[in-house]
């Protein structure tokens, strides 16, 4: 099958060999995007062969990434995949979030459940797989803390070197264990995300150093399959909405482009309308949608979160993410400190867990179902990005009463759940639980 690499800005749409080693337009300096000829897809056809995978024990029909495969050709064969079993998370109800969002229903999208526990597994299967393709033996990523245990995983499962580079003090230790755990070169920079992006750009060009953060097309083109296989899991019905937290906006990115290509090619009947939540702190693409883009997009220097997954300032994909915001009339929403701490918490109460940046879709939720701008009875879907323990720190401070907002205030733990300290005694237990 055909494909390309092709310059996602309108007004350019330059054409190049799937195979380049680029990140931006040469031309233009636009985002990119892998396109196929996708001539020949038989959605009927494909749907049966997907569900007929799921029973199989070949490694790369288990992956819930490459049993979609079909959606994303850029392989011309897949003896380079690295799958750690990667995707296949699953869809839960929770009556109780349901009740806090001010909803009928919710089903959560739980990416917490993949092997390193974030969604970033479905990119970064997907983006290991190209570099060793190229024959790439080192890669590298800036990282506010799930990339880089992502890609420590699968570039050390699949031979390659990983080298991270992130922000010092700004990581939970979840995550940067898991990129120690997984042998990955760490360099901790006394710099932003943004500020480090850019150090890492001139870094990987210059020592001919594979890319794999999310301006990489081949992880958005991995993370397609979140939306996939959720419509799969749906039986393809299709939700009214699908809520995510947004950062470096690769996410909305991969989800709109998957959700188009699925339109048309018959997979499914409508799109669903896409919202996007960022942290008041560090929400410059809030503040950009909220002018419907009439002004100039202007990044934050000094963006501020606890939810340190979405801490970043100057998202590279924000012109994807506006596209897509606008072509499935979706919305982009911002939550304050409280709220995803509330909702966090209620997330967890229900049995479910998450990471802070995941809570800011259940808090985003309830704000715009305050504004009426979610029915009661819609059909949300809510991608819940990382796993609870990822950052238990904050977890331990919140039930504590310990927790402060990077302002300093307090945030209170309306949902607390402190540990009790007992002495060694049958009866003054017995009295406190009686
Ligand atoms: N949720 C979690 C748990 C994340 O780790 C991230 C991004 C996001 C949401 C936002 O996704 O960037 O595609 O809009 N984490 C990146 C990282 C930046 O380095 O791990 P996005």
């Amino acid at each position: 099958m055909r494909s390309s690499l092709v310059c996602f800005n309108a007004a350019c749409r330059a054409s190049f060999d799937i195979n380049d080693i680029i990140y931006n337009c040469p031309k233009c300096g636009g985002l990119l995007e892998a396109q196929y000829d996708f001539s020949g897809i038989d959605a009927p056809a494909l749907k049966r062969i997907w569900r007929e995978r799921r029973m199989s024990n070949e490694p790369l029909e288990q992956s819930g990434v490459w049993r979609y495969r079909e959606l994303f050709p850029f392989l011309d064969d897949y003896a380079n995949v690295v799958t750690l079993r990667e995707g296949n998370t699953p869809l839960l109800q929770s009556t109780r979030a349901a009740a806090y969002g001010g909803l009928k229903n919710i089903t959560f999208k739980h990416q917490g459940f993949n092997p390193t526990g974030s969604f970033k597994d479905n990119g970064m299967t997907a983006g290991v797989a190209q570099a060793r393709w190229l024959g790439m033996k080192r890669v590298a990523c800036v990282s506010t803390g799930n990339t880089s245990a992502s890609m420590a995983a699968y570039a050390s499962a699949g031979g390659l070197d990983p080298l991270i580079f992130i922000p010092n003090g700004n990581i939970s230790y979840g995550k940067l264990a898991q990129a120690l755990e997984y042998g990955a070169k760490t360099f901790q920079v006394d710099a932003n995300f943004d500020q480090i992006l850019a150090l890492v750009r001139v870094l990987t060009e210059r020592l001919g150093i594979y890319l794999l953060n999310s301006i990489n097309p081949f992880r958005i083109e991995g993370q397609k399959s979140i939306v996939i296989e959720m419509m799969d899991q749906r039986d393809w019905k299709v939700p009214d909405w699908v809520v995510l937290p947004g950062g470096n906006l690769g996410n909305v990115s991969a989800f709109g482009k998957g959700l188009r290509e699925l339109h048309a090619l018959g997979f499914i009947d409508r799109l669903p309308r896409l919202a996007v939540v960022q942290a008041a702190g560090a929400s410059p693409f809030y503040e950009y949608m909220r002018d419907k883009g009439s002004k100039p997009f202007a990044a934050q220097g000094h963006p501020e979160t606890l939810a340190t997954a979405i801490k970043i300032g100057d998202p590279v994909s924000w012109p994807k993410a506006q596209f897509e915001i606008e072509t499935s009339d979706g919305v982009v929403e911002k939550v304050t400190e409280q709220e995803i701490a509330d909702a966090k918490a209620v997330i967890g109460r229900s049995g479910i867990g998450c990471e802070p940046a995941s809570a800011a879709t259940l808090a985003g939720i309830r704000k715009l179902r305050l504004d009426r701008v979610l029915d009661y009875h819609a059909d949300v879907v809510a991608v819940l990005t990382g796993n609870v323990l990822k950052d238990p720190d904050y977890i331990y401070r919140y039930h504590t009463g310990q927790l402060k907002a990077p302002d300093g205030s307090s945030i209170a733990p309306n949902f607390g759940n402190a540990p009790i300290v007992v002495p060694n005694d049958a009866e003054q237990i017995t009295a406190l639980l009686a």
